[in-house]
């Protein structure tokens, strides 16, 4: 049931002002996460992992949990039979609740939007389910994902309606495409990300492929 203590999470994650900001708010949400996203009806990694199944396999390894959270997502991949999940997240409090999970061969605290700690196309695929949202992972996260990635692999990624345009993900996307750093393969519709929550906060889910 979606209650007053699990709104006030969620409002403090997304009118962070900062890094700093939003790292100690998921460090303090950590320990309900999963409780409460489950109760605002958190439907975003059961798209994305319809649409993972169609383009990546699951010997593809390693894979990129980027905003890794408790692991929830890369809970869903593991059942799925996909092995060699490396995770990076900004907060500790929710690394550590995706270390108890024993599904991720690495999990890391890095900052999308800064340089990432990896070589030049070491993923074979990547995944960032509920990172790219308000107050959280600016677009310009993209350039170190797509260079991670090798050529052919697969960036799989929600992306909140509200800020495609007025936070420089549409900018940002096409710069890419038009660079020839990806290929858009496909998006699905918009739908409520948190229906129980907010049932008029849409998402869409994009699959790009790194050229
Ligand atoms: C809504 S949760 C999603 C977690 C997980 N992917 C899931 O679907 O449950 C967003 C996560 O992104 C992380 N995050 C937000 N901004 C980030 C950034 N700039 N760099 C790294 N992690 C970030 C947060 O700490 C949080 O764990």
């Amino acid at each position: 049931m979606v209650s007053e203590e699990s709104s006030a999470y969620l409002q403090k994650v997304y009118s962070a002002k900062d890094n700093r900001e939003l790292e100690e708010a998921y460090d303090l949400w950590a320990g309900k996460y999963d409780e409460h996203v489950t109760a605002f009806g958190y439907q975003i990694p059961a798209v994305a992992a319809g649409l993972l199944g169609k383009h990546v396999t699951p010997e593809t390894t390693p894979i990129l949990d980027a905003g890794a959270g408790t692991g929830l997502m890369g809970a869903v991949l593991d059942a799925l039979g996909y092995q060699g999940q490396v995770g990076v997240d900004i907060s500790a409090g929710m690394l550590k609740k995706a270390r108890e999970r024993n599904i991720y061969t690495d999990l890391h605290q890095m900052i999308l939007g800064e340089k990432l700690d990896f070589p030049s196309d070491h993923f074979g695929a990547c995944q960032a389910i509920g990172v790219f949202t308000a107050g959280h992972a600016p677009a310009s996260a993209f350039d170190e994902l797509v260079r991670v990635v090798r050529p052919g692999g697969y960036i799989i990624f929600s992306l909140l309606e509200d800020i495609y345009a007025p936070k420089g993900y549409k900018e940002k996307f096409e710069t890419l495409g038009n660079n020839g750093k990806w290929q858009l393969t496909e998006k699905t519709k918009k739908f409520p990300g948190l229906p129980l929550e907010d049932p008029d906060l849409f998402h869409r889910v994009y699959v790009y492929r790194v050229c």
